[in-house]
């Protein structure tokens, strides 16, 4: 029943239901933490060989360099072979750096606030004040390092095929616009990935400041649940088809196809920007960790070894989104309360409330042991508009916790919004 048509004595009986069905869960004493996407244990166990891969006396590259030892800053070249194709471009086009994208993203985005990008002729932070497009709901990680180095944050609204360009297209036209974030695979946390005239627009839409950057985060490029990687049309490609070669920098990591926090994180540009990340890089380190370079080369052998590794998690991550996508179909489909997604791959699924509910739902929850990242945390500043994105991150518990922690989430949905719109009626 459509909750929004309900008659009063209706919507006072789903409140009731509800509610009954909150207080009992209450009751539980649960303490599961869905707030932010991380790999599962048994998704770790799976890179388990990783650890004893490189042993003594076997520590060296192809042609006989000591990788125990200081130097090769952009990467062992093993590793530059094997993530330029993961990343899809030549060796040349790419770093192999420590264990974060993230830090590399942060590094990238400081050095240019600081020195400034090919292209440009002044440090960002000399040429008065810097934005940044931010396609909401996003990863707050993103919207984090804008926050941290004072970057205004210009959001747009996303579309199932990515951020919607007609909106995107304006801002660059002020040269105070430095960049745009993107997730274009399995999207953090709206799950969309985008279509080639996504990629093709961003490639080739006019931008006044020529330094500007799209900032590629393709976390999830392999993280498929069961049919296979989407296909992504290539942004570097596209650039230097648009005659932008400089435009994109991209970034991935195996924090979550081996070890979370002790993965390989790389960047990939055109050689110029590669050169620029280099210099900025020369300062603060003498080299990677090489050894963990060549511990995920020897361990994946080839990008076959990679896909298939990537399989046998979605064997392990397929059933909690399905589990997900049960519990949110049982309880609130039909109601006019909620709509969610149905990712193909990735860490999240987002779902849209009725607005002002994210936040008491979020709190509900809470209080009956579910822990959920906080409502605003998609948006820049932590603060979304409407009050009504919630992003649940269903990988690190098992299937049955899943399954009791949807029970409460429903609950509270129903709970709050039957609540909002007796309010409001
Ligand atoms: C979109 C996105 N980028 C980057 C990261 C972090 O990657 P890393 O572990 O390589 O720093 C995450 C982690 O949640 C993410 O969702």
């Amino acid at each position: 029943m459509d909750l929004k048509q309900a008659t009063p004595q209706d919507l006072a009986a789903a409140l009731e239901s509800a509610e009954a069905a909150y207080t009992g869960l209450r009751g539980c004493n649960l303490a599961l933490d869905m707030t932010r996407g991380k790999p599962a244990p048994e998704q770790l166990d799976l890179a388990d060989e990783m650890l004893t891969i490189v042993g003594h006396g076997d520590t060296a590259g192809d042609d006989g360099t000591d990788y125990r030892n200081y130097g090769i800053l952009a990467g062992i070249p093993e590793a530059r072979a094997f993530f330029a194709e993961y990343m899809e471009v030549g060796p040349k086009e790419i770093v192999v750096g420590g264990n974060s994208s993230l830090t590399m993203m942060y590094d990238t985005i400081m050095g240019g606030m600081y020195y400034g990008m090919p292209g440009g002729d002044a440090p960002w932070k000399d040429q008065g004040t810097v934005k940044f497009i931010c396609p909401v709901p996003g990863y707050d990680r993103h919207f984090a390092i804008c926050e941290r180095l004072g970057i205004e944050m210009l959001t747009v609204a996303k579309t199932p095929e990515g951020p919607d360009l007609d909106a995107v297209e304006e801002l660059p036209k002020d040269p105070a616009v430095k960049g745009i974030w993107c997730v274009p695979k399995y999207s953090n946390p709206s799950g969309e990935t985008y279509s080639d005239a996504t990629v093709q627009r961003l490639a080739e839409m006019p931008v006044a400041a020529p330094d500007f950057r799209v900032v590629w985060d393709n976390a999830y490029n392999v993280h498929h649940l069961g049919d296979g990687p989407a296909p992504l049309a290539n942004m570097l490609d596209a650039c230097k088809q648009a005659g932008n070669p400089d435009r994109v920098l991209m970034f991935g990591s195996t924090s979550k196809i081996t070890h979370a926090g002790a993965g390989v994180a790389v960047m990939a540009a055109s050689e110029a920007n590669v050169a620029d990340a280099l210099k900025k890089m020369f300062y603060s380190s003498i080299g990677p960790d090489k050894i963990n370079q060549l511990r995920h080369v020897r361990f994946f052998k080839d990008m076959a070894g990679l896909l298939a590794h990537m399989d046998k998690q979605a064997e392990i991550v397929a059933p909690k989104f399905a589990a997900v996508d049960r519990a949110l179909e049982t309880h609130l489909a039909g109601k006019g309360i909620a709509t969610w997604t149905a990712p193909k791959g990735g860490y999240f699924v987002s779902v849209e409330v009725l607005d002002g509910c994210a936040s008491a739902i979020i709190e509900m929850a809470n209080r009956a042991g579910v822990k959920l990242t906080p409502a605003g945390a998609t948006h820049p500043y932590g603060k979304g508009p409407a009050d009504s994105f919630i992003r649940l991150a269903p990988t690190v518990q098992s299937v049955a916790e899943i399954e009791t922690a949807m029970e409460v989430f429903c609950a509270c949905v129903e709970l709050v919004c039957a609540k909002k719109l007796q309010e409001t009626a």
